[in-house]
């Protein structure tokens, strides 16, 4: 049976008190809608289904800029009626004979894993709904259940009778139901309630009397089914993710040295013995190899780092490929297209782009090295400029194996220092230094006889 998502989103988000929609908001820095697609996906939906309301124009533009590809299928609720009224306006989209699974757009952290367990669990009666208790259900629909434990209805919060608010157990909101049954189901809701609202809810008591048992899958997690409604919850939902990640990486083998400092937002892979220092952002796709060693406030993003490196405090690095036994920072910054080789060092205030450093190549000190190509054990002096950039054109700066380039030199690309050469310091390079000769371009020393400072009257 081919499996519909219609995620609703229509709601305003007006707590957020915010231009952006409310699903367009920022978890882990994707947008809370973005991370209900990847989910959706990632139990093989064959169809997606976003119910829209408010901004959604800026709500498609930018999810369709990151899905392009994607089976979405967009559908708009002029005014928000209830639950029961935004799905009914997705049912000319359902696929005969499928089943629709219900999500929230601003429930962002449900699991593919429960997702799998619920939609297991509902196959037999084709009608389900995904529940979990709390200590205080305030505000939840209740899940209502007769002598033999058999679900019979949802009361929202704001019909129940006090008996029925002693219930813990709540609606996550989250449903499934035969697309058929719900094509036949939805058009009969009346809005008589507390409300005046067609809730989606008053399914589960249509289907009691159709002689449909409701499954109720029972969530241990609550984080996976909390919804967003403003800045607080969705900074404690931040939080919670983060420390969530925090363990698994602590459980891959990862050494950190405060779970609650540090943020992942995309994917980090470990190995054994990685180390973390506190206050690390991580984003995009970032993998450190074995007994990787990353001190206090560094940012790496989109980046591969080999077994053994090192990377000092304040280390910021984007699209570079780093590889074993590299010694970075402190300070330094590490520039997309980046390539380190095995054992090279970048120190304090070095600038790196679109750039080879060459194996057991150092740049140690106050460098800016761009379009350059460094081959093994090149020393560059302090305060070395590769000048890549006439104003219009970017050149580039090949250094040989070996090659000792002087502190304070300019090389000014396109030029090539031969293997073995050795440049003086304060040199302006505009012409390929030969290999194997020391080249410098100096102005001589001079002592000027005589000269007097002058001094204060
Ligand atoms: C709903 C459930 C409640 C459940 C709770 C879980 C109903 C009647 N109630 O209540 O049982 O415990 O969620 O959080 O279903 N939306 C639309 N169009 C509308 C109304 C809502 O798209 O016309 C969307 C909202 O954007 C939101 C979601 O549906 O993403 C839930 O709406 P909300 O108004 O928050 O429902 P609750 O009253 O909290
Ligand atoms: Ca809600």
């Amino acid at each position: 049976m081919n499996l519909n998502v219609v995620i609703l989103a229509a709601g305003k988000g007006s707590r957020m008190k915010s231009k952006l929609p409310k699903v367009l908001q920022p978890l882990a820095k994707k947008p809370l809608l973005s991370h209900v697609l990847d989910t959706s996906f990632n139990v093989s939906a064959t169809k997606v289904i976003v119910v829209y309301g408010h901004g959604g124009d800026l709500v498609q533009s930018t999810i369709k800029a990151s899905y392009p590809e994607a089976p979405i299928v967009w559908v708009e609720q002029k005014e928000q009626l209830g639950t029961g009224h935004a799905v009914q306006q997705a049912l000319s989209e359902l696929e005969p004979g499928s089943k629709t699974l219900i999500l929230y757009g601003d429930v962002p952290l449900v699991s593919k894993e429960s997702l799998e367990t619920f939609i297991e669990d509902t196959e037999e009666t084709g009608c389900g709904v995904l529940t979990v208790k709390l200590d205080n259900p305030k505000g939840y629909g209740r899940i209502l259940r007769d002598e033999s434990y058999h679900v019979t209805s949802i009361v929202e919060e704001k019909d129940a009778t006090d008996a029925e608010k002693l219930v813990q157990e709540v609606n996550t909101g989250i449903m499934l139901v035969n697309s058929d049954l719900l094509t036949e189901w939805l058009p009969t809701l009346k809005n008589e309630n507390a409300q005046g609202e067609y809730y989606l809810t008053d399914i589960i008591k249509i289907a009691r009397e159709a002689h449909i048992n409701v499954n109720a899958t029972v969530i241990s997690d609550p984080m996976e089914v909390e919804g967003v409604n403003d800045k607080r919850q969705l900074a404690a939902l931040e939080r919670q993710y983060q420390r969530s990640l925090a363990d698994q990486l602590m459980v891959a083998g990862a050494t950190l040295i405060d779970p609650n400092r540090i943020d992942v937002r995309g994917s980090l892979s470990v190995s054994a013995d990685c180390f973390i220092d506190v206050n690390c952002v991580f984003e995009g796709q970032v993998s450190l190899g074995e007994n990787v060693q990353i001190g206090p406030n560094c940012l790496l993003i989109n980046s591969t780092i080999g077994d053994n490196t090192v990377i000092k405090a304040n280390t910021v690095i984007e699209d570079a490929n780093i590889s074993d036994s590299c010694d970075i920072g402190p300070y330094a910054r590490i520039r997309p297209g980046t390539e380190m080789k095995s054992g090279a060092k970048v120190g304090n205030f070095v600038e790196t782009k679109k750039s080879v450093i060459g194996e057991g190549s150092k740049v140690n000190h106050l460098t800016y090295v761009g379009d350059a190509e460094l081959g093994k054990d090149v020393n560059v002096g302090a305060g070395t400029i590769t000048c890549n950039y006439d104003g219009v054109n970017k050149s580039k700066t090949i250094i040989g194996d070996g090659a000792f380039i002087g502190s304070n030199s300019s090389l000014v690309a396109p030029v090539e220092i031969g293997a073995g050469a050795t440049i003086g310091a304060g040199s302006t390079i505009s012409k390929d230094a030969e290999a194997e000769k020391l080249t410098l371009t100096r102005a001589k020393q001079m002592t000027v006889a005589g000269w007097k400072r002058p001094t204060k009257k």
